[in-house]
């Protein structure tokens, strides 16, 4: 009986770490609700891109609200990668940069409203550039 107790105490301090650390492990990049929204944001800018190919701007314009709450959700969020020992001021880039992705869609409205396919490539291109230099700065490695 003396000899269970210090048993019970070990038993409790191994599973609780185990716990702990399957915690930590689960928790990867792709487990992320910013990963969620990018995911959303992907697929929707893949179908646009393709009906503004095709001239159809009313096709575009319905993916535009779920655009705007995706970009709008992941303002709020902290990248993976800053998620420990991100710096304020690394933070509040990422924020920017989102806030620009948000104007680039605003800029795409205007596009399709104005039915400008010209206008829309543009935009187009330049939310694949926010994208890239997003990604290459706020990204993951592991992601
Ligand atoms: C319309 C433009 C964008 C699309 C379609 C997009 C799409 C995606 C996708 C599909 C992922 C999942 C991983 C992968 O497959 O690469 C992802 C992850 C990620 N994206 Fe984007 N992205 C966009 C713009 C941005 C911008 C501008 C930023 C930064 C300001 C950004 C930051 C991130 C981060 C940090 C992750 C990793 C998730 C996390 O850290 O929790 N993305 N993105």
């Amino acid at each position: 009986m003396k000899l269970m107790f210090p048993m019970k105490k070990t038993l409790i301090i191994t599973l609780s770490s185990f716990v702990l650390s399957t915690a930590a492990v689960a928790d990867t990049c792709s487990e992320t609700a910013l990963y969620g929204y990018m995911e959303s944001m992907s697929s929707n800018m893949q179908t646009l891109s393709r009906s503004v190919r095709s001239n159809d701007f009313s096709a575009a314009q319905a993916l535009m609200p779920e655009l705007h709450d995706a970009v709008a959700n992941a303002q709020s969020q902290t990248p993976f990668s800053l998620r420990d020992n991100g710096s304020e001021a690394r933070i509040n880039q990422y924020r920017q940069a989102i806030n620009d992705l948000a104007t680039l869609f605003d800029e795409l409205d205007e596009a399709l409203a104005a039915n400008d396919q010209r206008m829309a490539a543009t935009v187009l291109n330049n939310i694949g550039q926010a994208r890239r230099s997003g990604h290459s700065t706020f990204k993951a490695r592991s992601c």
